[in-house]
């Protein structure tokens, strides 16, 4: 039979010496959260509601780092005055305490209460973000892309590449979406944050209330060049990043000076690809190691050498040239060298998906003629 300490279950002058302990440092802790100025952590607030998103963050900072202090702090005391004494047999365990209910009804309504106060401030906020609708917003449409953001803009033909202007106390609708791969639009300035997802619309509301220029960052990892896409980070030799862009807030005269520009700008502006060229391209003389070094740069990405099945975006085109069971292309025409050099100089579009044109891809006749003599390379 083990020892039963029952002298071990009393608490002791320990015992109150250390909680008084943890209530000074949690009042501390309380103290610095509400009276640190939130620059320390974060860029002063650019835009409605981050000043209640502050608040919120300082009220859960607090509570939060009161609660830890007395969490870790019994832990650390409980540890040190309940461990095994000398002398002790190695299997004694302490005082087994059971159906303490008023213990019990006490750690079960003040953190449901807690939790259930966090849920009511945090939710006023949110709906004000994901719900209510701001009477005259201004409503704005943002694309990632990779590496860079493109907008569009009620009245503006097309797209607004760049920066993102916006009128000073105006409520702004934004909706934002993807291109290609997940993105996330974060404006720290203004707490906001917003994953781009292609296929599908997330929006957020906010109303700019201070002038400047804020940087936009990328927070979902996106390829190689995400990093292009953090207006805070140093490009190369001290250079921008391609990628990086700002929200810029504007009062509303300088708004309408930009928001004119781009209007002009984009008039006469088309959305559409680049026109193919005609012509039948010749393939004599193409170069299977040049096509394949330029098969890496600008068809890899979308179709793997492998079999037909194998999708990236496109299909596998290992046996573009040679697959029995795929005696035709996907438009129908026998797969032959020059209906592969079509399709390269033309573009496709289909059930399957859309191949932009080589004008679009950048390639030239020289270059098809060495993609598809490395094409008929594989087997
Ligand atoms: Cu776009 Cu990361």
């Amino acid at each position: 039979m083990v020892e039963n300490r029952a002298s071990a279950v009393r608490l002791g002058r320990g015992f109150w010496s250390v909680t008084l302990l943890f209530a000074v440092l949690s009042v501390l802790a309380i103290v610095f959260w509400y009276w640190t100025p939130i620059g320390i952590v974060m860029p002063v607030v650019a835009a409605q509601p981050g000043i209640q998103i502050d608040d919120l963050f300082r009220f859960m900072a607090a509570s939060g780092s009161a609660l830890y202090i007395f969490v870790v702090g019994y832990i650390i005391y409980f540890a040190v005055a309940f461990r095994a004494r000398k002398g002790e047999p190695y299997d004694s365990i302490g005082v087994q305490v059971h159906d303490n209910h008023k213990l019990e009804f006490w750690w079960t309504l003040i953190p449901t209460l807690f939790v259930v106060l966090l849920s009511i401030l945090s939710v006023r906020i949110w709906y004000g973000i994901q719900i209510a609708q701001p009477a005259n917003g201004l409503v704005v449409e943002g694309l990632g892309h990779q590496w860079y953001y493109t907008f569009r803009y009620p009245g503006i033909n097309g797209e607004v590449t760049g920066e993102m202007h916006l009128p000073l106390g105006q409520p702004v609708v934004l909706n934002v979406t993807s291109s290609d791969v997940i993105h996330s639009f974060w404006v720290p300035d203004i707490r906001l944050k917003a994953d781009m997802v292609p296929g599908l619309v997330n929006t957020i509301r906010f109303t700019p209330t201070r002038l400047g220029k804020y940087p936009i960052i990328c927070t979902e990892f996106c390829g190689t060049r995400h990093g292009w896409m953090n207006a805070t980070i140093p490009g190369a030799n001290g250079q921008p990043n391609p990628g990086a862009q700002f929200v810029v807030i504007d009062t509303p005269a300088n708004f309408q000076k930009w928001y004119h520009a781009w209007q002009i700008k984009n008039a006469h502006a088309s959305n559409a690809l680049p026109t193919a060229s005609t012509g039948t391209v010749s393939l004599a003389g193409g170069d299977a190691n040049a096509g394949k070094a330029l098969f890496a740069q600008k068809c890899s990405a979308c179709h793997a050498i492998g079999p037909f099945s194998q999708r990236i975006v496109g299909p596998g085109l290992k046996g573009v040239l040679h697959d029995p069971s795929h005696p035709n292309l996907v438009d129908g025409d026998p797969a032959t060298p020059a209906d592969v050099a079509k399709i390269l100089q033309q573009g496709y579009k289909g059930d399957i998906g859309m191949m932009p044109n080589a004008t679009a891809n950048g390639l030239s006749n020289k270059d098809i003629a060495n993609l598809v003599a490395y094409l008929k390379t594989l087997k």
